[in-house]
């Protein structure tokens, strides 16, 4: 996780002052949350192949709004720091046992993100919207990363343990499978 993040700082930008930009404007952005929440599980559950994420349907929406919420006033609140991260790379992981893909996240990032920047630029005016919202961005984007990574890399991980392969044993029938899939991919296309 920890190398994953370094790469994310100096790819994304991401730093502490887009924490402090967070911060300073948690009182306005901390009031968006029922909007936030609404919109998020509208969408889950007005969508037939991720409302079956949710086996107790509308039973479980109380459950999971306040996961939501509290996923949402902490990063609104830029109160970020190393504990905050390694709990994004546990959901990955916790994805993978409730089978949220990360197209499911992704998109849902995406709508977060949307409604996000929409309230910025209605709430304040252009050069702070852009401020804000460009922290938010980052810092959510560094978030989706860490889930999809922490997704992957467990999953991979899980998958050499349960079956007892050796790493590099792995690495090699990959390359070889993965060559034969790019020569397959190209004549098909
Ligand atoms: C913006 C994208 C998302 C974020 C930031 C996010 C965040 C989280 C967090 C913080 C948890 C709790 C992990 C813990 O227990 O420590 C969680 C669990 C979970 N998420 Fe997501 N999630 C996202 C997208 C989704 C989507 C799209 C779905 C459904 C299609 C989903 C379904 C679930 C479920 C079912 C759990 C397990 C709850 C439980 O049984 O405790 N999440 N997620």
């Amino acid at each position: 996780m920890k190398q994953i993040f370094a790469d994310l700082q100096v790819l994304t930008g991401i730093s502490e002052a887009d924490y402090a930009t967070i911060a300073a404007h948690s009182t306005l952005t901390q009031s968006w949350i029922d909007d936030v929440v609404e919109a998020f599980y509208d969408t889950l559950f007005g969508y037939e192949k991720t409302s079956k994420v949710f086996p107790r349907g509308e039973a479980e929406r109380p459950d999971r709004e306040q996961t939501l919420r509290r996923w949402y006033m902490q990063v609104t609140s830029g109160n970020i720091n190393e504990a905050f991260w390694w709990q994004q790379w546990l959901v990955g992981l916790i994805h993978i046992k409730v089978k949220v893909s990360n197209t499911y996240m992704l998109g849902m990032t995406s709508k977060v993100q949307q409604l996000f920047l929409e309230k910025c630029m209605t709430h304040l005016d252009s050069a702070e919207a852009l401020k804000l919202y460009g922290a938010f961005k980052r810092v959510t984007d560094v978030v989706a990363t860490l889930i999809a990574e922490g997704y992957f890399v467990n999953y991979v991980e899980s998958l050499e343990n349960v079956l007892g392969f050796n790493r590099g044993l792995i690495e090699r029938m990959m390359e070889i499978e993965i060559t034969k899939r790019i020569a397959n991919l190209r004549s098909a296309t």
